[in-house]
């Protein structure tokens, strides 16, 4: 799988090349193989994703479950309450419909911070909201009871973190909460993908043979 993100990646899966036509930092390095494949292992009933700017990685993990057969992903976003780049509603719908993802997808407006309120349990999150170290942990803190097999979070390298927003606006980094949250979390296991903009992948050691049919 790593070396898919050291070059172009190949077209594995139905709607792939319009996905990859999306604007995303994932996109270059191939990370939209990575969600595909992770959600096609995993099998996941329910999925979560916060920050869904053009669907990228929504529509990566929907073509999964499409491929599985079962599942569903909720999107959720600030859309324009959001100040700076932030996705569309409407355009992120027509692209769910183009490609004939309607039947395992919904998105609905949320804020991140409150986005647990409204699940019990899920069996993957994906976290992509300009992520700093303090969503690290406000995601930890809110949902790490509730996901059954893996959070993936964008973020978690040395180079993620230095880019010019963290520096400029002085946030958290990431590199420091993932060495934490290592530390107080021993029930998951914490895996980071450098390539930018990187990766964390935070299995959940003891649900992870629960995963659907
Ligand atoms: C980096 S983009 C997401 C990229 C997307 N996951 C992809 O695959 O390309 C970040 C998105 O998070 C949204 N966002 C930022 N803060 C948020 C918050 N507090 N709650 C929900 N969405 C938020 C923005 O509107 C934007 O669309």
């Amino acid at each position: 799988m790593l070396q898919y993100l050291e070059g172009p990646s190949p077209i594995v899966f139905a709607g792939q090349r319009q996905i990859d036509t999306l604007q995303s930092s994932y996109a270059a390095r191939g990370y939209g193989m990575l969600f595909y494949a992770l959600a096609r292992v995993l099998r996941p009933l329910q999925a979560v994703e916060i920050g869904i700017y053009q669907g990228f990685s929504l529509l990566s993990i929907a073509a999964a479950l499409r491929d599985n057969g079962v599942g569903r992903i909720t999107g959720y976003d600030l859309f324009e309450s959001y100040p700076y780049r932030h996705a569309d509603r409407d355009d992120v719908c027509r692209r769910v419909e183009a490609m004939g993802l309607e039947p395992w997808v919904s998105v609905d407006a949320g804020d991140a911070l409150r986005i647990h309120e409204r699940w019990d349990a899920v069996d993957y999150l994906h976290v992509d909201v300009s992520n700093t170290g303090d969503t690290y942990r406000r995601m930890f803190s809110q949902w790490s009871t509730k996901v059954r097999q893996v959070i993936v979070l964008e973020g978690g390298s040395p180079e993620r973190d230095r880019v010019r927003w963290m520096i400029d606006y002085d946030k958290p980094p990431i590199v420091p909460a993932v060495h934490e949250l290592r530390l107080a979390h021993p029930g998951w296991s914490f895996t980071v993908l450098q390539p930018f903009p990187s990766v964390t992948i935070a299995c959940n050691r003891n649900a992870m043979g629960a995963v659907g049919p």
